[in-house]
């Protein structure tokens, strides 16, 4: 097939525009810059209004139909043909994308490729942990890989974009959506992004290796009221842009091309009509250049929340408010061009939505070379690689939590003769893909059944059973589970939810184990057998009894096709398990919101005074805090030091921390430092996380552990709205997760 350069073929030099520098742009890259924007002019010069129109649209193929044509309609393909297309989701395959591709730029007047998006969230066919796992990591680099593993495949497949990174901070685990994202904390959360933005963009959009990023759902669309998705947001203006803005700016300014709006609404206005999000934020303070994309019929349903009245209106509020293409509904396609035409939508507001997409499409080298992702050798070759397994099973293995390991039963000892691999996510290949798993399929998943029975091969037998169902009333197997626990030396009880419990629509309203699950735990614990739960879960689950008295716990969230090879290399000590929780665990859903950086109040709950702010029925702190995961070793903390204790605005916080490795196996520590700003001239949290680093230490060993910090890094939006560093007294912690480690205090002054 012949390679046509577009801008050759319209007499124009085929650019192709550098990614979005992470550094300032240099003479080069600005001049880059200014010939794709002088392009852009010469297109939006001689396309009609029809065709403007047709970039902001976007259709949606038919993931049931078969690779060869997605169903996409020849209806859709004649609209293509006039132009009147910007982009499809779910198409994609070398195949369908190559055709259509075709079609866009040699039979159209257009002549302007499509962009195929697709929502890979965890990867693409080689199945990755869910995000929310991969944040348990702490290890941003790992994620980052991860991350271009799914780039690598899903562009050999001819997608362009992906709907991700989802970098929603979750506080609510009865919101199923927290099981795509980092978690609670913003510091957390902006690492992450980065490293998603970086894994699946590359250095330069233009390497037909990368994907286009989409940081979603902007914004704070986690902070559904009662944890029910697409609820209210009722947030205040600083709470957005100190906790749910940060992990978005982060994908910013590590170059994510696209933002998706969100579907709720943040204090009375729906993101997608959000003119102060959408341009005041987005555009005239970030000066983010890239495009924003609707969420599936957001546009349309600015009729549900009452503040368009027809769909022509809502049409015309969200492109003014900044809101670019329209994903999958009509609002767009059957309304602006009379919108245009009758002069209500200015040619201005319709060119300016116009150039940042065809901006994206040049950064990616479209116009360069359309067909840059249509080999369908490539197709064949880069799908499920050893290379890439391994790098899921990697991944998998680090986003493992130990939460209790009592006497060191884990790792099992290898002399172990008999082990029972019990519950409805023993042998279950299924669920553990998780929510939003793409191509994953359940064939190519390495179940805990499987990996136990890889991991000991003839050492030992393996009896299973499944004792009941996630979510069914039915204890008829609980007797089967109990003959076979009483025939094992240790029994592994994996419990937890399904894969449809998170995920988008996946609300619930406890966290208990869901069906009877609880008792079936309760049951085998009664064998007297030691025990040890694995959870497999999509949020924090409250297990307030399994903490008490089961002896060995890991949280293993869903861990996508390596699932089983991973958490046999933790339960016989192949790897130590290093993973920290992303998220607090609550003891009960009544706790919710939970979370450790929360406000001091007037009345802490930190005595045990009467009139404080508490429970009369149950602690305050958390089951499981944020930032906790044991190790099959100990550590120690001491000699924190900082090289100044008085720092002005503009400098750096330089710490050194000594771990020490106290016991007998070799293993990873998160560090984690923490600070807190004692008066502000708003209020502040008890705690707040502003750097982590991964430490490998043999038995034994020691090493000082150094941490460079900005002073700038505490900035916040003050009483005048203001974003600064306000001087004043602050504590610093150094220490294994959000509660206890080393402390010392310093001051900021002004200088
Ligand atoms: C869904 C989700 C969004 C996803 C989009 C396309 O409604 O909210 O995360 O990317 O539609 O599938």
């Amino acid at each position: 097939m012949k390679k046509t350069s577009l801008f050759l073929f319209a007499g124009f030099l085929a650019v192709t525009a550098p990614h979005r520098p992470l550094c300032a742009a240099g003479p080069a890259r600005e001049a880059r810059n200014d010939r794709v924007e002088r392009a852009i002019d010469s297109i939006l010069a001689r396309l009609t209004p029809e065709e403007k129109i047709g970039q902001l649209l976007q259709y949606s193929g038919r993931w049931s139909d078969t690779v060869v044509n997605r169903g996409i309609t020849l209806e859709e393909r004649a609209l293509i043909r006039q132009g009147r297309v910007g982009s499809f989701l779910n198409a994609f395959g070398t195949g369908i994308t190559r055709e259509l591709q075709r079609i866009a730029v040699e039979e159209s007047h257009a002549r302007i490729p499509l962009l195929f998006g697709l929502d890979v969230i965890h990867g693409f066919r080689t199945t990755f942990p869910i995000p929310l796992a991969q944040a348990a990591s702490w290890d941003p680099a790992a994620v980052e890989r991860s991350t271009r593993v799914a780039a690598r495949e899903a562009s050999a497949a001819g997608v362009h974009w992906t709907f991700g990174p989802m970098v929603d901070i979750a506080r609510d685990p009865r919101w199923g959506r927290i099981a795509e994202g980092a978690g609670e904390d913003p510091f957390l959360g902006a690492a992450m992004a980065t490293a998603q933005v970086r894994g699946y963009q590359g250095r330069d959009l233009s390497d037909p290796t990368t994907i286009l990023a989409c940081a979603k759902h902007f914004a704070a669309y986690g902070a559904a009221e009662g944890g029910r998705d697409y609820n209210t947001a009722e947030i205040s203006e600083r709470t957005l842009r100190d906790v749910y803005l940060v992990p978005f700016k982060a994908a910013v300014d590590a170059g994510a091309g696209t933002l998706m709006a969100s579907f709720n609404e943040i204090d009375g206005v729906p993101s997608s009509a959000n003119k102060h999000l959408l341009t005041d934020i987005l555009r005239n303070e970030w000066k983010f250049d890239g495009f924003v994309v609707s969420d599936w019929n957001s546009i349309g349903e600015l009729l549900n929340h009452g503040i368009a009245a027809t769909r022509a209106e809502a049409a015309q509020k969200s492109l003014e408010a900044g809101l670019d293409m329209d994903m999958a509904s009509d609002v767009y396609r059957d309304n602006l061009p009379a919108l245009v035409k009758n002069g209500k939508v200015s040619a201005k507001i319709l060119d300016t939505a116009v150039r940042r997409i065809l901006r994206i499409k040049f950064r990616l080298g479209l116009f360069d070379d359309p067909y840059r992702s249509c080999n369908p050798e490539t197709e064949k070759s880069e799908m499920l690689t050893p290379s890439h397994i391994a790098a899921a099973r990697e991944m998998a293995r680090e986003s493992i939590v130990l939460l209790k390991n009592q006497s060191d039963l884990l790792p099992l000892r290898r002399d172990t003769k008999t082990i029972a691999v019990i519950g409805p996510l023993a042998d279950n290949r299924h669920d553990p893909l998780g929510p939003w798993k793409g191509l994953g399929e359940a064939k190519n998943v390495v179940s805990l059944l499987d990996g136990v029975r890889n991991a000991v091969g003839n050492s030992a037998s393996v009896l299973t059973a499944r004792g009941c169902t996630i979510s069914g009333t039915d204890t008829a197997g609980f007797g089967e589970a109990v003959s076979a626990a009483r025939c094992a030396d240790v029994i592994v009880l994996a419990v937890g939810e399904s894969m449809d419990m998170s995920g988008e629509a996946g609300s619930r309203s406890t966290l208990d184990l869901p069906g009877r699950q609880e008792d079936l735990v309760h049951v085998i614990m009664g064998t007297g057998k030691p025990v040890i739960l694995v959870l497999m879960n999509g949020r924090p689950l409250a297990i307030p009894w399994e903490a008490e008295h089961v002896p060995a716990i890991l949280e293993t969230w869903f861990l996508g096709l390596q699932t089983g090879n991973a958490i046999g290399d933790v339960l016989f000590g192949a790897v130590a398990p290093s993973g920290k929780l992303p998220v607090s665990f609550p003891r009960t859903v009544g706790q919710v919101p939970i979370y450790y950086g929360h406000k001091n109040t007037g009345r802490p709950d930190t005595s045990n005074e009467h009139f404080s702010s508490r429970y009369i029925d149950l602690p305050s702190s958390p089951l499981y805090p944020f930032g906790y995961g044991l190790s099959y070793t100990t550590f120690s903390y001491s000699d924190l030091t900082l090289e100044r204790q008085s720092l002005g605005t503009a400098d750096t916080l330089r710490a050194n921390m000594t771990l020490t490795n106290t016991g007998q196996r070799e293993g990873d520590e998160i560090v984690q430092l923490y600070v807190r700003d004692l008066a502000g001239s708003v209020t502040r949290p008890v705690k707040e996380l502003k750097g982590f680093q991964r430490v490998h230490l043999a038995p034994g060993a020691s090493a000082i552990v150094p941490f460079s910090v900005p002073v700038a890094s505490f900035a916040f939006t003050g009483l005048d709205m203001k974003k600064k560093v306000e001087p004043g007294s602050f504590i610093l912690w150094v220490g294994p997760s959000s509660v206890g480690g080393e402390q010392t205090t310093f001051e900021v002054v002004e200088r």
